[in-house]
């Protein structure tokens, strides 16, 4: 029997009755639960169910003499070594990410000092709403993992994203959370100390006019886990940013630029560098004359459609590539493709002179997502590896680059 526990919080929502089939999931598996039901989470689980199935006391209130008698709010947030989130609602998931402790399941999420799941479950336009996307995007870059919905008919009759996940895969997320509890930007060990890694991230934007630019939809947060990854294995890091909401990561030196001609720039000034990581969705074509004022394309009398005229923007991934001096000794690039992704990707990587390619299907809900699926591609093969977020495809990656540089990475193989 593992000695594992995590401490499940079930907030309310249709969803909440699956909650229990997940506490009796895990304790097949040897994983104990101990509960907090919010008060919502009432209205759909009795804790007398709840701890009838997992064995344990059942928490529900935040001022209870007998519970903080015998097991004050904090110790409780810290009595496991995961805590799960299982239905996270679009309310608990607004008092998590604006950092609210106002019941015992809010001030056990802010208390806390282990990794917290969140697996949100909610109706299809709550999830897709603008407000529950930024505090899942707020979560995410405060450490929280949060598990994608699955899409289908709702409760309430609905299609779409904001399902619970099955009650396996939650199941299977959680062990691999729990094999990885050491937090990655705790590990010891440093493979990468005395590096220089340069990584560029997100989109470009190249101006047609002082108020309009042309762009792409990346997010930046792969480039950033990375950036995020490399630093926490020890290495100095240049991050070479487009425009993103993200923050910068802890000790990362950020370097913002707008355009691709800029973040070529940046790079060449950033060498040399060991390892450069190049994540960013640079845009390969520009408009030939960005204009000084506002374009007037509606003006009376103007019957003329606007025509755009393209220059190409430098390949910067290429250019680093072919450097006969100050070629970092390990180059990495990313394919984002939506069709024939292996084959494209290693055409890719003979073309670009890069050493490593990682490609992914971006023809899903990835760029701007929380998750990737990728193949790491290089000369001797493709590796395929599971769908995961972003943060774990930075760790692995991170590992791949450690490995590569002949140290012990055996810190990082800890952390994934
Ligand atoms: N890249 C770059 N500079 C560019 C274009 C792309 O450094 N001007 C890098 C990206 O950061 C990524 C890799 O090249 O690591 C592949 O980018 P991608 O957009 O998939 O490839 P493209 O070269 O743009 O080719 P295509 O759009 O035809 O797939």
């Amino acid at each position: 029997m593992s000695d594992k526990r995590i401490l499940l919080i079930i907030a309310g929502g249709i969803a909440a009755y699956k909650s229990l089939e997940l506490i009796r999931e895990l304790s097949r598996r040897g994983i104990n639960s101990r509960c907090i039901v919010t008060r919502s989470g009432q209205e759909f689980v009795t804790p007398l169910s709840v701890s009838a199935l997992s064995g344990e006391k059942c928490f529900t209130q935040l001022f209870d003499l007998d519970d903080e008698a015998e097991m004050g709010h904090i110790e409780l947030s810290r009595s496991a070594d995961l805590v799960v989130v299982c239905p996270a609602t679009a309310d608990l998931m607004a008092k998590a990410a604006g950092g609210l402790a106002n019941d015992l399941a809010s001030t056990t999420l802010l208390a806390t000092d282990k990794p917290v799941l969140m697996v949100p479950a909610m109706n299809v336009r709550m999830w897709q709403h603008a407000a529950t996307q930024r505090n899942v995007t707020t979560l995410c870059s405060d450490g929280v993992t949060v598990m994608d919905p699955d899409e289908g008919m709702m409760a309430c009759g609905e299609f779409g994203p904001g399902r619970l996940p099955q009650v396996a895969t939650i199941a299977a997320q959680i062990e691999a959370m729990l094999g990885q509890s050491s937090d990655l930007l705790e590990f010891g060990g440093k493979p990468l100390a005395g590096c220089h890694a340069l990584v560029t991230a997100g989109p470009t934007r190249e101006p047609l006019d002082p108020v309009r630019f042309l762009s792409n939809h990346s997010s930046g947060r792969q480039g950033y886990a990375i950036a995020d990854a490399l630093a926490a294995a020890g290495a100095r890091v240049t991050l070479v940013s487009g425009p993103v909401s993200l923050d910068c990561p802890r000790g990362v030196d950020l370097v913002p630029i707008e355009t691709a001609r800029e973040m070529m720039t940046a790079c060449e000034t950033a060498l040399p560098a060991d390892v450069f990581v190049a994540v960013a969705a640079v845009a390969d074509w520009r408009p030939s004359r960005a204009a000084a004022k506002k374009m007037k394309l509606k003006e009376a009398g103007n019957a003329v459609h606007p025509a755009l005229e393209l220059s190409e923007n430098p390949d910067i991934l290429a250019t680093l590539s072919r450097k006969k001096k100050n070629r970092p000794s390990l180059i990495i690039g990313f394919a984002a493709e939506t069709h024939d992704v292996e084959t494209l990707a290693q055409a890719k990587l003979k073309r670009k002179r890069c050493d490593w390619i990682v490609a992914n299907d971006v023809s899903g809900d990835v760029m701007g997502g929380l998750h990737n699926e990728v193949s790491l591609v290089t000369r001797s093969g493709i590796e395929h590896w599971d769908r995961m977020d972003k943060a774990k495809v930075a760790v692995r990656l991170v590992q791949r680059i450690a490995d590569k540089f002949g140290r012990d990475s055996a810190d990082i193989i800890a952390a994934e």
